[in-house]
């Protein structure tokens, strides 16, 4: 490193707060900090401004109605659709101009202006609705990152259908699990994808799943591997492009949707080993995405902006396809890996793009920082103006990296918190109004109240962690988890409302803490949902598959620290009577886990234990598993009903 260089590290290290660039203030969206005050002042009404950022057929009546909390609406008898939003209002201007800008694994090119995405979209909503798709039929998605998933959400959103889109590197179980729960009768999926250059089939995933469902499922399958896999149809079964070429030029009226409709389901992990489904809305969730897209990614209609995101997860659905599609812009799509075939694959296409915002998780600059800063350094990234980063915490040491190597100190960083029930972002600074610090959050959005507390409910002082609640409703927050109104109260809202405040109070079941400034540092989740590389991964459910194998008596499954990761995944098993701790065993529970799951969820390591570490009451302990895992220093063992048990552990994890 020169002189100078040492010089901006220490610089660097020292320095806690940054101010946004002058030059990213003068042409923010938003930069004038009274926006806070008018929110406090005028709210709910406040809200309209989200709203107005959409084509309405038919405007609200109230912005607001908390009659029946929790369960609120908003933009009451207001009707609206999502798919005219994102598409057919921007035609007059903008139908020429890129909507999505795809690039495949292997390096392919695709441009979707406005006008073929909506060409497109129609085609496959006329198709949809032949094969019987009818208005709340929930159509479920099996599809990694290509353009025809985008398009299919578009189609159902036109028609009025909710979509389910699940992860493609979710198995075979996990998509049963979730089309069983949906009671949904139509899938799209597809033979298959590349993943570093090869072809990896995904339809055997899909037909494996449907043969676990109980009812009749209409497929449509997109043809992504061409020749490099063919597979027969089956009855039942329909080519997407045969059918998009058969309804060619088709036009499908979108349907007028009330703001409370749901626009689709997302599954998500929670406490229990049942996925839970977040139902969102049609005009308060479109609202918020719209409204964050503009205010926190600073979008305008000529920016080219890339969310790295999957689209199977609620990044993906609110930062690469309503939020930006519902603003005009240009949306980037990459179907691949970030080092594939290059470690420079993401400033490659930084620079090809003329990228202006990145928008990426802290897994992945972890990842970057270890790869080293001549990967960025290949490449002109000035087209940058804005970085982004979500799904767990991150440390100051990446921030500053991403800060300095990818934005040049002239892009400010929003760290977004916020989940797949918030919708969209929760907590960040303004990226045109308000000072950085790095390894916090910072404070709500402008309408979003947020505070620490502690069990009683009450606010925790500055510095103190405590849990982290939001106090009032926001346009986006999940209806309620489908079919299961109860659940959705007991999840939400039951536990941390303080009586005494005679207001409803959500509780994402994390734990954070405030400074004098009102900057929120988000601190990890408090319930057992593991977060590994920005996935959110319920232990219950990896404790479950791991139990359904053979062999296995009990299991404990805990996060670890990950250097890359953020967390990974540790089992702590105790085998049958009968059963050796084997190799052969150890490979059946991973196997387990990644047949019931998904490789996502694949154990780090499987530690084989003659028992567990409980309470006297028989409670596992599970923060001294974690504290294990993690080599830490353990607490008092005092309490449990087996010490001895730990110290055989411990030497197990060493690999003594
Ligand atoms: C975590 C992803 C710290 C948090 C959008 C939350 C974060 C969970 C951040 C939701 C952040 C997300 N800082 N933690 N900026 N963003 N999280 O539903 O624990 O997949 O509850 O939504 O990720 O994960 P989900």
């Amino acid at each position: 490193m020169s002189d100078d260089d040492v010089q901006l590290e220490a610089r660097l290290e020292e320095q806690e707060v940054f101010e946004p660039p002058e030059s990213f203030v003068e042409q923010a969206n938003v930069n004038d900090e009274a926006i806070y005050e008018e929110f406090d002042e005028n709210w709910p009404d406040a809200w309209e401004r989200a709203a107005e950022l959409l084509d309405w057929e038919e405007e609200w009546d109230q912005v607001l109605d908390d009659s029946d909390a929790p369960f609120y609406e908003w933009f009451v008898d207001g009707e609206l659709n999502a798919s005219a939003n994102c598409l057919d209002r921007h035609l007059a201007d903008r139908g020429d101009e890129a909507a999505i800008e795809w690039i495949g694994e292997l390096g392919e090119k695709r441009t979707y202006t406005y006008d073929d995405l909506h060409r497109e979209v129609n085609e496959f909503a006329a198709a949809l609705r032949d094969l019987g798709v009818e208005e709340d039929d929930v159509v479920t998605m099996y599809m990694p990152m290509i353009p025809e998933l985008p398009i299919a959400m578009l189609a159902c959103a036109r028609i009025g259908a909710p979509h389910s889109v699940v992860f493609a590197g979710f198995s075979a179980d996990a998509l049963a699990t979730r089309m069983e729960s949906a009671d949904s009768e139509f899938l799209v999926t597809c033979d298959g994808y590349y993943r570093r250059g090869d072809p990896l089939e995904h339809k055997g995933k899909a037909d494996e799943g449907l043969d676990d469902v109980g009812h009749d499922v209409e497929t449509i399958v997109v043809d992504r591997l061409d020749d490099d896999y063919d597979h027969p149809m089956k009855a039942g079964e329909h080519d997407y492009d045969e059918l998009v070429a058969e309804y060619a030029g088709a036009e499908v009226d979108p349907v007028t949707r009330d703001a409370e409709d749901m626009l689709f389901l997302m599954y998500t992990s929670g406490t229990t080993g049942q996925p839970k489904g977040v139902k969102h809305t049609t005009g308060g969730y479109l609202s918020y995405a719209a409204w964050t897209s503009q205010s926190v990614l600073d979008i305008k209609p000529d920016d080219t902006y890339w969310c790295s995101a999957d689209i199977g997860w609620i990044t993906g659905h609110s930062y690469i396809v309503y939020g930006p599609l519902a603003l005009g812009t240009t949306t980037v799509m990459y179907e691949g890996t970030p080092d594939y075939p290059d470690k420079d694959r993401l400033w490659q296409i930084v620079e090809d793009y003329d990228v202006t915002q990145l928008y990426t998780a802290p897994t992945a600059i972890r990842a970057f920082m270890k790869w080293g800063k001549e990967y960025p350094e290949q490449h002109d990234l000035s087209s940058l103006r804005l970085l982004g980063t979500v799904g767990e915490p991150i440390n100051p040491r990446a921030w500053k990296w991403y800060y300095k190597h990818i934005g040049r100190e002239e892009c400010p960083v929003v760290d977004t918190w916020w989940q797949t029930e918030t919708g969209g972002m929760m907590l960040t600074t303004l990226p045109g109004v308000g000072d950085m610090k790095p390894g916090s959050a910072g404070p709500p959005l402008p309408g979003i109240s947020a505070d620490i507390v502690d069990v009683g409910g009450d606010p925790v002082e500055a510095g103190r962690a405590g849990y982290l609640v939001v106090n009032k409703p926001w346009p986006g927050m999940l209806r309620t988890l489908y079919k299961n109104d109860e659940r959705f109260i007991d999840e939400y809202w039951d536990e941390y409302s303080n009586p005494d405040r005679d207001e409803w109070v959500y509780f994402p079941e994390d734990g954070a803490k405030i400074d004098d400034d009102g900057y929120i540092t988000v601190l990890g989740r408090v319930d057992d949902v593991l977060n590994v590389s920005g996935h959110r991964l319920g232990t219950m459910e990896i404790e479950s598959a791991i139990v359904g194998v053979e062999g296995v008596a009990e299991a404990a499954v805990v996060g670890g620290n990950h250097e890359i990761k953020g967390e990974a995944v540790y089992a702590y098993v105790i085998t049958e009577d009968g059963y050796d701790e084997t190799e052969e065993l150890r490979d059946r529970i991973i196997e387990g886990v990644e047949d019931a799951i998904g490789p996502i969820a694949r154990p780090e390591q499987v530690i084989f234990t003659p028992e567990l570490p409980k309470t006297r009451s028989g409670k596992i302990m599970r923060r001294l598993l974690e504290d294990i895992a993690n080599g830490d220093e353990l607490g008092n063992t005092s309490t449990l009903r087996n010490p001895d048990v730990v110290e055989d552990i411990e030497a197990k994890v060493r690999g003594d």
